[in-house]
Formats: structure tokens, C-alpha cells, sequence
């Protein structure tokens, strides 16, 4: 019920010629997949170009970050409508690295959650525990106050993704095993029952990110809450994240 979601963070990596030979080249190797998902979040800088090139071709586009106003004076930010000019229609919010490197708050990401959702972008919502936190038996307590925090007065009827990635596995190599991924997952599955109903729940797509890579991509989206992946340095390669959004049921 639920359709795969393999989506590709690309971070603060590839200049304008760089991201356009990069998506050229995964809409060839992607060209004949129908039965999933794929969507590429490049930098601000590449959105434009890059939506350009992926018109018509089965290649969603996302950002990585916006700010939850729609206009004004807000020096470096960008709004979700301009996000939805370029043709994006996913954004990325609450990345650890936001959260960590940028100091970004639970009630700044549901700001722009919230707004996302008012502008037609698909929020994905990213949680995670700190390795000290899961080493503290700490994991639930965090991922539950992430996700209720930042669906907080978010409606039923709004479309969304969570993305579970743990802080300690992004670009570390370190993976969750498939179990302690379905686990996590098995709990933020309940959290939205609770939150909305089990309707609801069901069809929420729950991302796993964190070196995924096309190892490790089948074992880990076997799982039964695992509905896609959020891929950071495997998707800045065409013929590895291919391979992931390939990965053989
Ligand atoms: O958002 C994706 C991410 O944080 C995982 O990065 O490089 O571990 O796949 P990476």
C-alpha cells in the first residue's frame, strides 16, 4: 500500500555543470523504473537547472531546507514558493545537520513543516538520536519528541514523510542493522497512530537514511516499515544510487 520512496540528499556538493551531467546520467539509468519513487534533492544553487532537465522524466524534484515565510526580509533564506517556482515538490526539513550544525529547534522545523505542507511541498521530516543518546537507552524518548514536535497542528489531510536517520550512521559507514532500523520505525509507525489514527499511519512513508548504499539497500527495504530511503553520499554517484533505486524486491 505503501510505494517505495528512494530519495537522494545531495548536501552542499555540485556546482551547476556537475549536477546537471550527474542527473543526465541517472535519467538514463532510471529511465525504465515505474514502480517507485525517485527523487534528487540538489543544492539551492542547481534546483532551477536541474528541474529543467528532469521535466518529463520519472525523477521528482526536492530541496534540502527552507524557511517557513513566504516573503520579506529574511537575508539568505528561501521561501517554499519560491522552492515550488523551480518545480520542487518534496523538501527535506530537520536534518541532523541542521539540527546540530545550525542550532535548529523542534518548534523552528514544525514552523516549516507546517508551511511546507500549506504551500503543496511534501515535507520529509528527519529524526534521529545522538550515538550517545541510543547508548543511554535514550532512542525513543528522542525520535518520539522529534516526531510530535514537528507535526505538531500538522493536518490529517496533509501529506508527509519521516525520515529516520540515526546521527551516529550519517557518513560514518556505520549502519543500522535492518532489525534496530524496523524497530525505530516500527515505533514512529505507532507514534502516528497515535498522533493521527492507524489509517493514517499506514500510509505514511517511513524513510531509513544513513549510509545506505547498494550493499546494504536491499536487507535494510526488505523490512516491513522501511518504505524508501534517504541516500546521502551513495546518491552523488549515478550508478550507485541507481543501483539502490534498483535494489530487487
Ligand atoms: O540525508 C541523508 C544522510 O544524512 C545520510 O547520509 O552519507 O550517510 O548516506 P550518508
Amino acid at each position: 500500500m505503501r510505494r517505495l520512496l528512494i530519495a537522494g540528499n545531495w548536501k552542499m556538493n555540485k556546482t551547476v555543470p556537475e549536477a546537471l551531467s550527474l542527473v543526465r546520467e541517472l535519467k538514463k539509468l532510471v529511465s525504465d523504473v515505474n514502480d517507485r519513487d525517485i527523487l534528487v534533492c540538489p543544492p539551492f544553487t542547481a534546483l532551477y537547472p536541474v528541474g529543467k532537465e528532469l521535466k518529463g522524466s520519472n525523477i521528482l524534484l526536492g530541496a534540502q531546507n527552507m524557511f517557513y515565510e513566504e516573503k520579506g526580509a529574511f537575508t539568505g533564506e528561501i521561501s517554499p514558493i519560491m522552492l515550488k517556482d523551480v518545480g520542487a515538490s518534496y523538501v527535506i526539513l530537520g536534518h541532523s545537520e541542521r539540527r546540530h550544525i545550525f542550532g535548529e529547534t523542534d518548534d523552528l522545523i514544525n514552523k516549516k513543516v507546517i508551511s511546507a505542507a500549506k504551500h503543496g511541498l511534501t515535507p520529509i521530516l528527519c529524526v534521529g538520536e545522538l550515538l550517545e543518546e541510543r547508548e543511554r537507552g535514550e532512542t525513543e524518548v528522542v525520535v518520539e519528541r522529534q516526531v510530535r514536535e514537528g507535526l505538531k497542528g500538522l493536518s490529517r489531510e496533509s501529506e508527509f514523510v519521516i525520515a529516520y536517520e540515526p546521527v551516529w550512521a550519517i557518513g560514518t559507514g556505520k549502519t543500522a542493522t535492518p532489525e534496530q532500523a524496523q524497530e525505530v520505525h516500527k515505533f514512529i509507525r505507532g507514534l502516528l497512530s497515535e498522533i493521527f489514527d492507524s489509517e493514517k499511519a499506514k500510509r505514511v512513508r517511513i524513510l531509513y537514511g544513513g549510509s545506505v548504499k547498494p550493499e546494504n539497500a536491499k536487507s535494510l527495504l526488505e523490512m516491513s516499515d522501511i518504505d524508501g530511503a534517504l541516500v546521502g553520499g551513495a546518491s552523488l554517484k549515478a550508478e550507485s544510487f541507481s543501483k539502490i533505486v534498483k535494489f530487487d524486491r
